[in-house]
């Protein structure tokens, strides 16, 4: 089992709430879910095996699974209470002859297999700095051949401040109609605390120099933002 900050956030308690939790933090949840899934199709063959990085509850296998009966999934993850959750969600969707768990940070993953596929939904931007980030991104390319997607989305932070601040603001107003005052501020400073906004420019060099193509954006709502890129030949 990794020692990754990220085991001590995604808890039991965590694991146990996440489902709903992220559906009101992040009111495009299931259409970001959904929009990965077609982009995917869009790519991938009718079997095809993907490489779920940080599958936290199994959201995206259960979507993708669910639509495409030949996909098969390997899910792999640092914490096992999350783990476990995405277990039990894939089991109750019926889908849990197609999927494997791995309990462990991709860039520690055992063996060399490669994948048709990658998909890293909401995992970067709990990784600390930019040499952390770089072997993540680097640990997903090794697992993907020439031509390959990789699919990912974070919370980001605009080049401007400004930017930043207005969306910032306006997500906290969206946040303050669904859940009670308490709650949103309990969340917002969890948020500033346990989140490192991803710097689209940055991200781009990291993925770039990993040997991905440069990003293309597929999903946008205020601070939430999904890109596709593909393994490159060299
Ligand atoms: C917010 S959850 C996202 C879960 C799911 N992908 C979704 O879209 O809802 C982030 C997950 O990333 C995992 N994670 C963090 N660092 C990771 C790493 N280096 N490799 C793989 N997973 C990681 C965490 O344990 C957590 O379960």
């Amino acid at each position: 089992m990794s020692d990754a900050p990220s085991v001590q956030q995604f808890g039991p308690d965590r694991a146990a709430g996440y489902d709903d939790r992220i559906r009101r933090l992040c009111p495009g949840y299931d259409v970001l879910q959904d929009t990965v899934a077609s982009v995917l199709a869009a790519r991938l063959p009718e079997r095809a095996h993907l490489l779920v990085a940080g599958a936290g509850t199994g959201a995206e296998i259960v979507r993708m699974g669910q639509a495409h009966s030949g996909w098969r999934f390997t899910a792999v993850d640092p914490s096992p209470a999350m783990l476990d959750r995405c277990r039990s969600n894939v089991s109750d969707a019926g889908l849990e002859n197609r999927v494997e768990y791995l309990d462990a940070a991709v860039e520690e993953m055992p063996g060399a297999r490669s994948f048709d596929a990658a998909t890293s939904l909401l995992v970067t931007h709990f990784i600390d700095g930019r040499a952390a980030t770089q072997r993540y991104v680097r640990g997903l390319a090794e697992r993907l051949p020439p031509g390959a997607p990789l699919v990912w989305a974070d919370l980001h932070r605009p080049a401007s401040d400004e930017a930043f601040r207005t969306l910032w603001a306006a997500w906290r107003t969206q946040m303050r109609a669904r859940l009670d005052a308490d709650t949103v501020e309990d969340a917002f400073e969890e948020i500033e605390e346990g989140i490192s906004f991803v710097r689209p420019a940055a991200l781009t060099h990291i993925v770039t120099d990993a040997g991905f193509t440069p990003p293309t954006p597929i999903y946008r709502q205020l601070l939430w933002g999904g890109w596709i890129a593909s393994r490159r030949a060299d």
